[in-house]
């Protein structure tokens, strides 16, 4: 059985709720927080109104709410979702149309915007509606997209008369080739999930009747029934996949490798093959 089928009956059979919460969601404006199941962060964009379009107060909530759940002992994978109609419809665009260049210039606008590609453990984008602009290059920083047909993923921003300034030329060219990101990038055109996971922009489009939250929240949740020094190894050597020549990527992976063999996770996980028990992991 493939890894998605299994996730897939799993998902049928543990179905978290979604609305689960915890005190923490009371403590943003504009995001809810919840534990769906052991281990996992859900954390849910919350501006309805607007679509789920990113103003500065709504990104700092996400950043903070993200961190938050990167900190915490207690969690070991985090999912990032937004409503059924929209994950996020961009940048808020009448918050930034008066903007001068100096002042974008002068704060480095959208710079903050990296802290989610920053952060040590999984995350994992749950995409249904509308992921437009910001809001694309937002679940681009994800470390796996899941999408729901109703998915519709695009840079709309040349009909701005601005690009995208949150990544998504670079993390789209690097996903889908020059030739899909320019055609992205330079005629604004919207894609359907299903064109979206022919591209190999995502992992998979999760049929309504399980649901895409579901689904992501069970690939947390096996992430996070791992040890935690061992997914924080993984997820660093195949994030420097984006950034190293092969040589370099090779002997860094070979290196984290190494540095393996000194936690007590290596130890019990062999040791527990070959005892043929399940592992104990100590996270250290
Ligand atoms: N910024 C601010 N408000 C937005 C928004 C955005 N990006 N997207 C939607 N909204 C608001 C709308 O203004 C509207 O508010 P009001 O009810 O107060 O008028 C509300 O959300 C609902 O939107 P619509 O009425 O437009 O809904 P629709 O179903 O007719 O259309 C849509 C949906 C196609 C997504 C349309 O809203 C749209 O085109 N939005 C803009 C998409 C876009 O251009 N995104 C890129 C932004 S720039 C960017 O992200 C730069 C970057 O690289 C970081």
């Amino acid at each position: 059985m493939s890894f998605a089928t299994h996730a897939i009956r799993v998902a049928r059979l543990a179905r978290p709720t979604r609305n689960f919460s915890t005190s923490l969601s009371a403590r943003y404006e504009n995001v809810l927080v919840s534990r769906p199941q052991p281990g996992v962060a859900l954390i849910t964009l919350n501006r309805p109104k607007a679509l789920n379009a990113l103003n500065a107060a709504h990104f700092k909530d996400i950043a903070s709410a993200l961190k938050e759940a990167d900190d915490d002992t207690s969690v070991g994978a985090m999912v990032l979702t937004g409503s059924d109609r929209a994950f996020a419809a961009g940048a808020d665009i009448k918050e930034m149309k008066d903007k001068s260049f100096a002042e974008a210039y002068a704060s480095n606008f959208l710079a903050n915007w990296e802290v989610i590609s920053k952060l040590n453990k999984p995350v994992i984008a749950a995409v249904s509606g509308y992921a437009l602009g910001g809001g694309l290059e937002l679940a681009l920083q994800a470390d796996i997209l899941l999408v729901s047909p109703s998915a519709q993923l695009g840079q709309p921003e040349i009909n701005l008369g601005v690009i995208p300034g949150g990544g998504g030329t670079q993390r789209l060219a690097r996903l889908i080739g020059k030739s899909r990101t320019m055609e992205l990038v330079l005629t604004g055109r919207i894609i359907s999930a299903d064109e979206a996971e022919k591209w190999g922009l995502v992992s998979r489009v999760v049929p309504e009747d399980i649901g895409v939250v579901n689904a992501a929240v069970q690939i947390a949740a096996t992430i996070a029934d791992k040890g935690r020094v061992a997914v924080a190894a993984g997820k660093e050597v195949v994030n420097a996949a984006f950034e190293l020549s092969l040589a370099e990527g090779l002997r860094f992976e070979r290196r984290l490798f190494h540095s393996l063999f000194a936690t007590k996770d290596q130890k019990e996980g062999m040791t527990a093959f070959a005892e043929k028990r399940k592992p104990e992991w100590s996270h250290s």
